[in-house]
């Protein structure tokens, strides 16, 4: 099973509120078609619940933020949301949407869902969730990451690989030069912080990557703009992009 998270980046138009890469997307579901396996998709928020959350300023951490808020955000969740699957319909792939209602509980993912999402995969369906605002309890909300839905999904079903699509080609060693990392193992790249994403950008994405790796499991980070890459690294294993070595795939 292969779990992919499509990033905010790249799915959405980061510079301008509220905008889909419509046709980003529908390369990015003409690419998915192309790989017989069972996956998982993850989406990210961009322009759409970040945008959203940087206004009503609501972040990861439990707190009563403005229920106004909350509300948009999930409503703009669903908009993009929406828009990814009505894409995949169009391709004739066949989502099953799951907001993560559905399977977290305050800020801990519920075992015996999770384990649900598996079997519906592996019946052909492809699950689709996404990162939204959650209820956490006493009047409480939060921003779930997508990233983070990644490593709660990977933790309790070991997929045969993470793929993160990104607006980049993957990690760079140097951002001036866009000198390319291609692969690590179990170190953890030092990156420094974007404070415009309310949950940590690409930071976020690196402490995930390497959270999953380090749990056994190969994280690939590669560029959304070109969907054969993700194709290719599932099918034959070339990485054109940064791969993260699972430990005990080294
Ligand atoms: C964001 O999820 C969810 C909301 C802001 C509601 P992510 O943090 O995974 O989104 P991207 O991929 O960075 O845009």
């Amino acid at each position: 099973m292969i779990l992919i998270k499509l990033g905010g980046s790249i799915i959405t138009n980061k510079e301008k509120p509220l905008s889909a890469r419509r046709k980003t997307v529908e390369n990015l579901t003409k690419g998915l078609k192309k790989i017989n396996e069972p996956i998982i998709i993850v989406h990210g928020g961009g322009s759409y619940g970040h945008y959203w959350s940087v206004k009503y300023d609501m972040h990861t951490k439990e707190r009563k933020y403005d229920l106004r808020g909350v509300s948009i955000v999930k409503n703009s969740m669903i908009e993009l949301n929406k828009i990814i699957l009505d894409s995949m319909i169009k391709n004739k792939l066949n989502p099953y949407c799951l907001p993560p209602t559905d399977f977290m509980s305050g800020n801990k993912p519920i075992s015996k869902k999770i384990k649900e999402i598996e079997k519906i995969s592996k019946s052909g369906l492809i699950p689709v969730t996404f990162g939204d605002a959650l209820w956490y309890g006493q009047k409480k909300t939060y921003i779930l990451s997508g990233d983070r839905i990644m490593t709660h999904l990977a933790k309790a079903l070991e997929p045969r690989l993470c793929v993160f699509a990104l607006n980049e080609d993957g990690l760079y060693s140097d951002l001036k030069s866009k000198k390319l990392i291609h692969e690590l193992q179990g170190e953890k790249p030092d990156i420094s912080e974007n404070k415009m994403d309310v949950t940590g950008g690409m930071t976020r994405k690196v402490e995930e990557a390497s959270k999953i790796s380090k749990m056994g499991l190969n994280v690939f980070l590669v560029n959304g703009n070109k969907p054969d890459r993700i194709v290719k690294a599932v099918k034959d294993k070339t990485f054109e992009g940064t791969l993260f070595r699972g430990k005990r795939n080294v």
